[in-house]
This record gives C-alpha cells, sequence and structure tokens, in this order.
C-alpha cells in the first residue's frame, strides 16, 4: 500500500494541532471574554464579537477593563443596539481607531434590525455586516460558531511565518501564511485552535527572544534557534511618517470649560474634544506671533505624528455643537487619549 502525499500532510497537520491543544488545555491566558479549553459553558456571540473588535490594534492588557466596563453596562446586543451613540463613544474613550466604536454601534443596531437579535454564524455572513472584516469574521466564526474559518492576526502571523520559515516579506507573505495556515485548522476544535496560536505568538514566539525550548510545536519549527528568528517575519520597509501641528483651545469660564464633538467622520470622529484649528503641516499652525502655548503634547497616529499645542482663547472660535464641562468632572467627558494627555500635561505645569 503506499503512502499519499496527503496522508502524510495530514498526519504532520493532525500532530501540530494536537501538540498546540495539549499545550493551550495546559497554559490557556484566562480572559475575561474567554471560555476556558474543555469548559462546557456555550460562548456568546456578542461577547466574542465584542472582545474581537475591542482586540484590534490594542493589547489583552489594555482592553480587558474596557471589555468588563460594555458587558457589564450592555449585556446583551441588543441593550448595546438601544444605547445612546455619546454614552457609548465615551464608554471607548481611550481605546482609540474610534471608526471601531461608531462600527461597533451600526453593527449591533444591525443584528437587531436585520438578524433578530441574533449574529449569523457564518464568515460571509458576518463580514456582511458593519465594521466586521476578514479577521473579526474568521474569529468570530471560529471561536463563538465553531467554524473552521482561517483566523490570522499579527501574533498567528509571527507563529506560522518562523514555523515554516516564510522569508517573503509582508504583506505578501500573507498568502503563504494562509496557505501554510488552512490545512493546520482542526475541524473539532477551530476557536481553541485560533486562541492557542494568539497565546503563543503572546507569551513564547514573542516578537523579540521567543522562547524556543518551550514550545509546544518547535520540534518541526524550522525557524527555531536561528540567531536571526527576531527578523521573522520580515516587516516591509517602514514608511516615513508626516509630522502634523495644531493648536487645541481651553477657554475657561466659571469652573467650566468649552468642549465640543468633532465631526461623525475623520480623525477621532464623533467623539467630543476640546475645540481647535486644523492640523495642518506648518508647525506653529494655530498659534498667535509669539504664542507658545500653556503645555503641548506629541501623540503618535497611524499614519501621521502630532504635536498639539494648548492655548487659552476667550471665545468659542464658531458657533456649533459644544458645551460648557465642569472641570472638576472632565474624567467623565470621555475624552480621547490625545486630549487627555494634552490636559494633565497642562494641570501638572499649572501646579508646579
Ligand atoms: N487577540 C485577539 N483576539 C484574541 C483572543 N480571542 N484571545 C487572545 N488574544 C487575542
Amino acid at each position: 500500500m503506499s503512502v499519499q502525499t496527503s496522508d502524510i500532510a495530514d498526519a504532520i497537520a493532525g500532530d501540530f494541532a494536537a501538540r498546540l491543544l495539549g499545550w493551550y488545555d495546559r497554559a490557556a491566558r484566562v480572559l475575561p471574554w474567554r471560555i476556558a479549553p474543555n469548559s462546557d459553558a456555550v460562548p456568546d456571540p456578542y461577547r466574542i464579537w465584542l472582545a474581537e473588535v475591542m482586540l484590534q490594534q490594542t493589547t489583552v492588557a489594555a482592553v480587558a477593563g474596557y471589555f468588563t466596563r460594555f458587558t457589564e453596562r450592555w449585556p446583551t446586543v441588543a441593550d448595546l443596539a438601544a444605547a445612546d451613540d455619546a454614552d457609548v463613544m465615551a464608554a471607548w474613550a481611550g481605546l482609540g481607531y474610534y471608526a471601531r466604536a461608531r462600527n461597533l454601534l451600526a453593527c449591533a443596531r444591525a443584528v437587531v434590525a436585520d438578524h433578530g437579535g441574533y449574529f449569523p454564524g457564518s464568515e460571509a455572513e458576518l463580514r456582511a455586516l458593519p465594521g466586521i472584516g476578514d479577521y473579526t469574521a474568521a474569529s468570530v466564526a471560529a471561536i463563538a460558531f465553531g467554524r473552521p474559518a482561517v483566523v490570522i492576526d499579527a501574533n498567528i502571523e509571527r507563529v506560522i511565518a518562523r514555523h515554516r520559515l516564510i522569508e517573503t516579506p509582508l504583506p505578501l507573505a500573507k498568502r503563504e501564511i494562509r496557505a501554510a495556515l488552512a490545512p493546520l485548522v482542526p475541524q473539532d476544535r477551530p476557536g481553541d485552535f485560533a486562541q492557542a496560536l494568539m497565546d503563543l505568538g503572546a507569551t513564547i514566539c514573542t516578537p523579540r527572544g521567543p522562547a524556543c525550548a518551550i514550545c509546544p510545536v518547535m520540534a518541526d519549527c524550522r525557524a527555531r534557534g536561528r540567531p536571526d528568528i527576531d527578523r521573522l517575519p520580515v516587516k516591509p520597509p517602514k514608511k516615513a511618517k508626516p509630522h502634523r501641528h495644531g493648536a487645541a483651545h481651553w477657554i475657561e469660564a466659571d469652573g467650566r470649560i468649552w468642549l465640543v464633538r468633532r465631526p461623525g467622520k475623520g480623525m477621532l470622529g464623533g467623539m467630543r474634544a476640546l475645540p481647535g484649528g486644523d492640523w495642518t503641516d506648518v508647525a506653529g499652525s494655530g498659534l498667535e506671533r509669539g504664542e507658545s502655548g500653556i503645555a503641548s503634547v506629541d501623540h503618535a497616529f497611524t499614519h501621521f505624528d502630532l504635536t498639539l499645542i494648548l492655548v487659552r482663547r476667550k471665545v468659542p472660535l464658531a458657533a456649533g455643537e459644544g458645551e460648557w464641562w465642569p472641570i472638576s468632572d472632565l474624567d467623565a467627558a470621555g475624552l480621547p487619549t490625545l486630549y487627555r494627555k494634552l490636559i494633565s500635561k497642562m494641570m501638572l505645569e499649572r501646579d508646579a
């Protein structure tokens, strides 16, 4: 009897998943949205979806508190769908990438309006919902619904690029990574498999100095022990980031300051903010001649760096949506991190 190559591939694949899942059964991180391996609990798609949206571009440590506050305040997708936009935006403040919060609400409302309050289980239907891209569709399908989807985030990308020694630079490498990963996904535990790879990437196959000696899939890892393993996956050359400048206005009267809401589209869209002018390429933009401001902050966005200078002004720039907010209760305003940093620097300097 001849041995087919596909049989060999199946055997290796089965073995990879078995080793990884065996490790996960012992070492899975305890996370607020996670159903422990081999637990009888049934995953709640709402909680899985919420966590996956929060975890895009944001670390597990940063998300945990937000996830708990959100699910206590809005325990079901119907509760979230019925929430006020302003409350959700304020609760999201600090997580960044605010388009995600707007899409979160749109998605919750679509699940209620178009799916009777139940998330659909297939990748294709999930992807059709607002704000759900390939990654979220695959992760929710696998983790919440047990579908054998191919889930790829940055951790998984790193694990597979190393294990298979894929030296093609990203983003081109993505196709090879997917092709290598797809046959490894086990039919019976695809959600645990995806989360096991994430945990492996976060705790053992770390970006720098991976702990190969204790890796459950080290035996057939092609990059194991290579002195240049940190290089994998090979990143694309870094683009120079533009630097922008802007002014934010501190307009104070009777213990209150004037806050505005940023337009729905664009940077920090829909968030409460300090008023101010446009952000431009010109240093000192928005300042009067010779003015240096009362505080300044440097903030890195994904596609540009910003220097924002806080200046005192007496009246709001233009009529528009705004409100006088008590300075003693600024924490409750739900300001994005950029403005929180700027205001706390100003307060520190004022108290010094
Ligand atoms: N990062 C993104 N999704 C995750 C999950 N479900 N568990 C751990 N880390 C993650």
